[in-house]
């Protein structure tokens, strides 16, 4: 008998997105071909030729911005006059159009499609990645989504997934999916509440939720949705660009370009330095007056971000406070805090929580996959309720 189809576990997020199966009682992801799990929610319409997704989109939002589309999670199911979509159009060189309360729009050479069209891209990139890698066909997903996500981001979901080519079979949020992968519905699961810390890309979300008997609940809410990795990169690109303003007198951030590439530099950076205390900083072209410029090369300490990066951590700090009291809580009734998300990745972030909240704190290799985990784990045990 030929085994079931498994379900396809789909994390579409603001920066990045992951696909996950369960097979053999293993984790299987969608991998593009650099081999990563973590997709860049980026899409571009080229001239000629089919739509990009993921790290070749990703490369030409310096090129070709105004046909280069990312961050499009935020404006699904919003109309244009929504602050969401305000917020997106005035950071993008890209054109956002909406008519009245329908979704927003984004026009491209390519024409005009709406946010859901866009992210349909993104899903039917990871089904076909997943086909590819797993040699058969993948017709039905579990789909995430933020936990405060309304019935019209839902149902959006589901036709996403229909324009992908996919069925949805059940919507999640994405808090839950990640208790779900770290282990909140299994045997050795507390059934005190866990605070879920998910530091995203572009979001904060902090959520309670709690196991009783076989039923997960959802205690309180909370986050910003301005408050994610892009912060801390764009507050390193404003440190470096004061180093440059004292060795050279030019302002960078001036140069939406090279300010551009200089963001792009302290990403991985930033990345380097969740690993090693200190990593080479290297960006052509950025001291001096223009048409003479030189390049920025030195060495960055993980000491030198605490300043930059202790206004974003303090906030995200006071976020999560409050969800503790919003959910009638003292911080020592909290069975643990799981972290998850991209961020996370952060030690200064690790050591603020850790040193906040005194219960234990659960930390992983992999938390930037989490959330798609718990949904391809739910997809492989449906029988568990949530609330
Ligand atoms: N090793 C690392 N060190 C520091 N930051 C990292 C590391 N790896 C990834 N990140 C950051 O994590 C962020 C992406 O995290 P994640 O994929 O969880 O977000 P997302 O799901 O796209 O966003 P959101 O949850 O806000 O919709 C990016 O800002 C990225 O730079
Ligand atoms: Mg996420």
């Amino acid at each position: 008998m030929a085994a079931a189809e498994p379900i396809l576990g789909i994390d579409l997020g603001t920066t990045f997105s992951t696909a996950c199966v369960v097979m053999d009682g293993r984790f299987h992801y969608a991998l593009d071909n650099r081999g990563d799990s973590c997709i860049p929610s980026v899409v571009h319409f080229p001239k000629a030729g089919a739509v990009l997704v993921g790290h070749e989109a990703e490369k030409l939002r310096t090129t070709d911005p105004v046909n280069t589309i990312a961050g499009i999670k935020r404006v699904i199911a919003r109309p244009i006059d929504s602050p969401a979509a305000r917020v997106l159009d005035s950071a993008s060189a890209f054109k956002l159009k909406g008519v009245g309360s329908s979704e927003v729009k984004v026009i491209t050479r390519g024409g005009e499609f709406s946010a859901s069209q866009v992210a349909s891209f993104i899903v039917r990139h990871l089904k076909e990645r997943a086909e590819h890698r797993f040699g058969r066909s993948m017709t039905k997903c579990f789909m995430t989504v933020p936990v405060a996500a309304g019935q019209e981001v839902r149902d959006a979901m589901v036709r996403i997934g229909r324009m992908a080519g996919l069925e949805v079979l059940r919507i999640l949020s994405e808090p839950v999916a990640g208790a779900l992968a770290r282990g909140l519905a299994g045997a050795a699961a507390t059934d005190k509440p866990s605070l879920v810390f998910d530091f995203g890309g572009g979001t904060l979300d902090t959520t309670i939720v709690q196991r009783q008997g076989g039923r997960i609940s959802v205690h309180a809410v909370g986050g910003d949705d301005c408050l994610g990795g892009n912060d801390f990169d764009l507050a390193f690109a404003r440190f470096v660009a004061n180093h440059i303003w004292g060795l050279a007198g030019n302002d960078v951030t001036k140069d939406a370009l090279l300010f551009d590439r200089i963001q792009r530099q302290c990403e991985l950076v930033k990345r380097a330095l969740s690993l090693k205390p200190e990593s080479r900083f290297f960006v052509p072209d950025a001291v001096g007056a223009a048409g003479q410029r030189r390049p920025l090369e030195t060495t960055v300490k993980r000491e030198q971000l605490y300043l930059p990066w202790k206004e974003l951590v303090d906030r995200s700090l006071a976020v999560t406070a409050q969800t503790v009291v919003d959910a009638g809580l003292k911080p020592k009734d909290l069975g643990n805090v799981m972290l998850i998300g991209g961020t996370t990745f952060v030690p200064q972030v690790r050591e603020a929580v850790a040193r906040t909240l005194p219960v234990t704190i659960d930390l992983e290799n992999d938390p930037q996959t989490a959330v798609a985990r718990g949904a391809a784990l739910l997809g492989a045990m449906p029988h568990l309720l949530l609330d």
